[in-house]
């Protein structure tokens, strides 16, 4: 069984290979530290022995909880280890009062459709748009 608690640096180079092999882009350092200035109390790990087994990162801007780059490492799959991250991020999200949380899922993703549908997570129809946006004078941004 593992333990779900929050994400410390030791743990980097082990989320890394769980999101590499999960598929989900990975955050480098200066992304996470940049995060963690925020609510490093929502990016969360499940630890089981040595190995992290599953990670979630989530966001709160006060009025919504977002949840990113949720991945279980392939080894521990149908175990339950997604089920835990989310249950313990919702947990923490309803603590700081948000009302909503979002998601995004490609849509050719049928794991991750059906694990989100199995927590209650409706589809709705919007599509993501998005725009890069340049970097302040004199700051590069990844
Ligand atoms: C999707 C993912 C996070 C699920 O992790 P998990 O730890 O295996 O999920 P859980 O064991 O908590 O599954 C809970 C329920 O979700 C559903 N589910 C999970 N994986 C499923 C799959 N491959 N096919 C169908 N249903 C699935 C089932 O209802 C499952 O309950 P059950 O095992 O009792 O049938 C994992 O497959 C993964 O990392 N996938 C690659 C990355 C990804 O797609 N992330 C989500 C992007 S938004």
């Amino acid at each position: 069984m593992s333990v779900v608690r929050q994400f410390r640096w030791a743990d980097y180079e082990r989320v890394v290979a769980v999101w590499e092999a999960s598929g989900a882009a990975v955050l480098s350092r200066p992304e996470l530290e940049a995060k963690l200035l925020r609510d490093p109390e929502l990016f969360l790990v499940a630890e089981s022995g040595e190995d992290i087994a599953g990670v979630v990162l989530g966001t709160y801007d006060g009025r919504r909880g977002w949840i990113f780059r949720l991945g279980v490492h392939p080894g521990f799959r149908r175990q339950g280890v997604a089920t835990r991250l989310v249950a313990e991020l919702e947990s923490r999200l309803q603590a700081l009062g948000c009302p909503r949380i979002n998601l995004l899922v490609m849509p050719d993703n049928d794991a991750g459709l059906r694990f989100w549908a199995s927590l209650g997570y409706l589809s709705y129809p919007d599509v993501l748009c998005s725009k890069p946006m340049p970097a302040p004078a004199g700051q590069a941004l990844s």
